[in-house]
């Protein structure tokens, strides 16, 4: 087992990409924080999990609220006695063309990607710092290293997530806590309108050499080596799960 009695949060793990790396993680051996906006799907995961035979709890949050977030991670640190693995998975998208894209759709995406993973960051650091130990990993996107129509908010938080990767990583390397991000393409329904509609299928499957959308589980693995001892020496890097599509 790769993480033994560490203790993980996940946030946005009430479906999808997070559901999947919850699950990944309590199979190798973590206590689980299932962190959701929805608390019936978090608490739907971390039932699963513990059924299973792994150790879960699932907790209403919203990451871009500071006093929600500062609430979950005393919830999780008294249950636990710690946090050693932050997974910033939460993310919505809120898609428009630019000129007609309004304010509070710009601002609804970056405030749970930028903000919320900000929040998280700094609700589970100074323990971190403490025990001179800790994972922080960040989910970007394809979005904000190519770009994407329609979704300029969405690309510029994703692009962000890579700034704050790099700081992270170059800040706390000192206290032995490591910072990396994924970049995931995954069948979700976050991606369900790119996966089905004609107008945008064909043109997207193109684009990824592999020729296929990945299944959640697929790209777990990546979640579960950089939450890992054996990602010990790699921090500050973004590795694409992506099917190549960012090699086009
Ligand atoms: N699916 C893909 O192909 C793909 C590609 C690139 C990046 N990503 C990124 O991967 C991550 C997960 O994506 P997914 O496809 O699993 O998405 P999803 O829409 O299936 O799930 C996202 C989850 O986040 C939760 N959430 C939304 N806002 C929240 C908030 N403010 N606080 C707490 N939870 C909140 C939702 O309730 C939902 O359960 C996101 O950061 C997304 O941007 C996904």
């Amino acid at each position: 087992m790769q993480l033994k009695d560490r203790v993980a949060i996940v946030t946005g793990a009430g479906q999808g990409i997070g559901a999947a790396v919850a699950a990944a993680y309590a199979r190798e051996g973590a206590k689980v924080a299932v962190i959701d906006l929805n608390l019936d799907a978090a608490q739907r995961v971390a039932a699963d999990i513990v059924e299973r035979g792994g150790d879960a709890i699932g907790v209403a949050c919203d990451v871009s609220n500071r006093e929600q977030v500062e609430a979950m991670a005393g919830e999780v640190e008294k249950r636990w006695g710690r946090i050693d693995i932050l997974v910033n998975n939460a993310g919505i998208t809120r898609t428009a063309m630019l000129n007609k894209m309004t304010g509070e759709q710009w601002q609804q995406v970056l405030n749970v990607h930028l903000n919320g993973a900000f929040n998280c960051l700094q609700a589970v650091v100074g323990g971190m710092i403490e025990r001179r130990y800790g994972r922080i990993l960040y989910v970007t996107s394809a979005a904000g290293v190519l770009g994407t129509i329609g979704q300029i908010n969405y690309s510029a938080a994703k692009a962000g997530i890579l700034g704050m990767t790099k700081s992270t990583a170059k800040e706390l390397a000192r206290y032995n806590i490591t910072a990396n991000a994924i970049a995931p393409g995954a069948a979700t329904p976050m991606t369900e309108t790119i996966r089905t509609d004609d107008r945008f299928k064909e043109k997207y499957l193109d684009r990824i050499p592999l020729g296929r959308w990945a299944e959640p589980e697929e790209i777990t693995p990546v979640f579960v080596f950089f939450a890992s001892d054996a990602s010990s020496y790699v921090t500050g890097q973004v590795l694409a799960a992506d099917g190549g599509m960012t090699i086009n």
